[in-house]
């Protein structure tokens, strides 16, 4: 009897996990501001009403060389209406340190390994002035923490000068995370 209901119990926790991977953010909304002179920002978003092919493009313009950034990223859960509800995760890495490290944050080095096939930006600092982009950014491709739950949520990342004590730039993905089962089979 108790064997049985470990199997079960194991059963129910694989099939949980093949579901869990399954899980896709469907984007509602996407902020993406600069808050310096010296940064100007845009974005496109393709085919926004399609689950797995949404895709986006940002574009950053520095006018001036970057020394230090730190870029703080959320993952916060949200009602219906984009209010946030609770902090999931809540994550400061220095720029500067994590190029030279890319080991030292396994979240971060599977969104990192992601970015690096998709923009120009030369990941060394200072980062030097020039016009930058992020293409093809596809939500359904991103590697996320496996733990996010099947809910409306906010991913947001700031990146903050500490020397000037500024937000340079805010990015806010507001999506849905749904279950998307037609490839499991
Ligand atoms: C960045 O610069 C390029 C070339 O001047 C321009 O075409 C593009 O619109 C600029 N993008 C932004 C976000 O300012
Ligand atoms: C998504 O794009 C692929 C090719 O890029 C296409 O084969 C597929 O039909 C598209 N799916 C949807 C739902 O738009």
């Amino acid at each position: 009897m108790k064997n049985s209901f470990h199997l079960v119990a194991l059963l129910v926790a694989v099939q949980f996990t093949l579901m869990s991977a399954f899980l896709i953010p469907v984007g509602k909304k996407l902020e993406f501001v600069s808050k310096v002179s010296s940064i100007q920002v845009s974005h496109v978003i393709h085919q926004p009403k399609s689950v797995v092919n949404q895709s986006f493009d940002l574009e950053i313009n520095i006018t001036r060389p970057i020394k230090e950034l730190k870029l703080q990223f959320s993952y916060y859960l949200t009602d219906e209406g984009d209010a946030i509800q609770t902090t999931i995760i809540k994550r400061t890495v220095d720029v500067c340190f994590y190029i030279r490290n890319p080991k030292s944050d396994r979240v971060v080095k599977q969104m990192y390994d992601y970015l690096l096939e998709r923009t120009n930006i030369k990941m060394q600092c200072p980062i030097a002035p020039g016009n930058y982009y992020m293409r093809n950014i596809r939500p359904a491709d991103v590697p996320l923490p496996g733990f996010l739950p099947e809910s409306h949520l906010m991913f947001e990342t700031l990146y903050r000068s500490e020397v000037r004590r500024v937000t340079m730039v805010e990015f806010r993905y507001f999506a849905k995370m749904v279950r998307y089962f037609e490839n499991i089979f």
